[in-house]
């Protein structure tokens, strides 16, 4: 059975924790997918493959064209497309028509976008009012980078009041879940017990209701990890290790064999 944004909320209550990770292409979504992944983040942290030092340059268009190749390769993962920077920020207009075509053109069923009261709570309800499931994202909010750096958010007692404000208006204007990102884990505990919607950490502690991490870093093919990601493989080490092996093997004349 797909999972749907109302499953997420179910399992919230059944305290059944959510598993998330991000895929930019078809291979990686379809194993995922056959993996048992239950949300798939088309994140734009998909920067990363597109030699982009961060987040801000990505396009809504390659957004839209790596969510579609994601979408052939899923059957049963609830697919989450993120709005890439200043595509929803200036007006409630752009942040629909950007969701609309994200939408209609990849079949993804949600949107996520970054930020939280004042400025996203008009976007998110009009969103949703207008049938667009909406992922909130509070906390490290990699599009402000340039404001906030990489640094974990939350740690003064007046940070963490306005993290817990952001997480109850986004909630209260809509959205089905919130992405908690490298905050203190005792913040996104108090923040998960106060939300009926489910919150997905990553690098928030393990009391959110379901993690996500990006894909990349898991399998070891990203240049660096964030102190808070888990690499549970080193794929740039065996990709080397078998291009390295099968060019001594063109150069030594040994494959092809015949
Ligand atoms: O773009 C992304 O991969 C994300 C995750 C870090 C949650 O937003």
């Amino acid at each position: 059975m797909p999972v749907t944004t109302h499953q997420l909320i179910q399992w919230k209550q059944q305290q059944r924790p959510i598993v998330a990770l991000t895929a930019w292409n078809y291979a990686i979504a379809q194993l995922l997918d056959n993996a048992g992944v239950d949300l798939i983040l088309v994140g734009d942290s998909m920067a990363v493959v597109l030699g982009y030092k961060n987040t801000l340059p990505v396009s809504l268009s390659e957004m839209i064209h790596h969510a579609k190749a994601v979408r052939r390769g899923v059957s049963r993962a609830l697919i989450v497309v993120d709005l890439p920077f200043l595509t929803y920020q200036e007006s409630v207009k752009q942040a629909m028509h950007s969701a609309g075509r994200v939408l209609k053109e990849t079949g993804a069923q949600a949107v996520k976008l970054e930020g939280g009261y004042p400025a996203m709570v008009e976007t998110v309800s009009r969103l949703v009012q207008a049938g667009i499931p909406v992922m909130g994202h509070l906390g490290l909010t990699p599009q402000s980078i340039h404001q906030l750096g990489l640094r974990q958010q939350g740690k003064t007692e007046l940070d963490a009041q306005r993290i817990l404000t952001e997480a109850i208006a986004l909630q209260q204007a809509g959205a089905f879940s919130i992405v908690l990102e490298h905050i203190p884990p005792d913040l996104a505990l108090q923040i998960t017990q106060k939300l009926s919607i489910p919150t997905i950490g990553i690098g928030a502690g393990k009391h959110c209701d379901g993690q996500i991490l990006v894909t990349s870093d898991v399998l070891g093919l990203s240049e660096r990890q964030p102190p808070f990601a888990k690499v549970y493989t080193n794929l740039r080490q065996t990709i080397t290790k078998a291009v390295e092996e099968y060019a001594a093997e063109v150069r030594e004349k040994k494959f092809p064999e015949s």
